[in-house]
């Protein structure tokens, strides 16, 4: 499809977006990451520099909360795929300022968590940081459909990571700014789901092509971190976010969600699309399978 077909597709579907917006500004309540963080804990770092015994969380659960902060803190790649994808004076740019207004609170909240805690190490994280956005990131996508059928994979993947993350940490705290946080995303994954559910009813063909895209080639944003392999290894072990939980948290229920298997009115070529997404679980599960035995963990 053509580039100005896309924007048709936008226009059309332009109506329920402003609705959902609408529905996510009435659902979402507005929160304050100072009411979370333990503040009386700070302690000055010139003075007591940090030292790895003051750490309080388990090494993987402090391997978690660093790498999903610092994906969060490459939000300004991500407002500026969204604008380069989608059309600025319309309900859509209108949702990405509002979406990355809610998004940068949420490595404010880790951050100052970390930092009053000393989860981590301050120098460290600074430059991970520092690296991390150095490199940036590149989207690939083709077309803004392939940009909604992501954005509700992602949300839906950090909400399920952020949750984990907290649930796993064991401490009071860490657990309700992690929780709160994913709080937001499944907000913004009602969002996204909606848009693309709303675009299967317009063109379903040249929608699944994009899902079918998206959801084979799916990446978690963050693979400019330094150490991005060992550190998503960890975390995949401890089961805050491995292939498994892609596949049952996510994968799944938005094929579920969208409906995909019941989808008619399709030309041929996107038939055979509709079959090659049905058959992405049992793919995810095999790969999923075969990182369990490497790593001798127990399913
Ligand atoms: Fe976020
Ligand atoms: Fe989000």
């Amino acid at each position: 499809m053509a580039r100005d077909e896309y924007y048709e597709l936008l226009e059309a579907v332009a109506p329920t977006v402003a609705r959902l917006h609408a529905e996510h500004v009435e659902r979402r309540e507005h929160w304050y990451a100072h009411d979370y963080v333990p503040w009386e804990k700070g302690r000055n770092f010139r003075t007591e520099p940090w030292d790895e015994s003051q750490a309080t969380l388990s090494p993987e659960v402090r391997t978690s909360l660093v790498f999903n902060l610092l994906t969060e803190d490459n939000l300004p790649y991500y407002h500026t795929a969204l604008e380069h994808h989608l059309p600025h004076d319309s309900v859509y740019g209108e949702w990405n300022r509002r979406w990355t207004a809610e998004e940068a609170q949420h490595s404010i909240a880790i951050r100052s968590y970390l930092l009053t805690s000393r989860n981590c190490d301050p120098n460290e994280l600074e430059d991970d940081r520092y690296a991390t956005m150095s490199r940036g990131y590149q989207d690939t996508f083709h077309n803004p459909v392939e940009v909604f059928a992501y954005t509700a994979a992602q949300e839906l993947a950090t909400r399920v990571s952020h949750r984990n993350a907290g649930k796993l940490a064991d401490e009071e705290v860490a657990y309700q700014i992690m929780g709160r946080i994913a709080t937001d995303e499944n907000h913004h994954f009602m969002f996204y789901r909606g848009v693309i559910m709303e675009m299967l009813n317009e063109n379903p063909s040249v929608v699944l092509a994009a899902v079918y895209r998206v959801l084979a080639n799916f990446q978690m944003p963050g693979t400019g971190i330094p150490g991005y392999l060992r550190r998503s290894v960890e975390m995949a072990k401890a089961a805050v976010y491995n292939l498994r939980i892609h596949n049952d948290r996510v994968i799944t229920p938005l094929l579920r969600d969208w409906k995909i298997d019941q989808l008619t009115d399709l030309t041929a070529q996107a038939r055979e699309v509709q079959q090659a997404i049905m058959e992405l679980p049992a793919k995810v599960l095999r790969r999923a399978e075969a990182f369990e035995r490497r790593f001798g963990m127990a399913t």
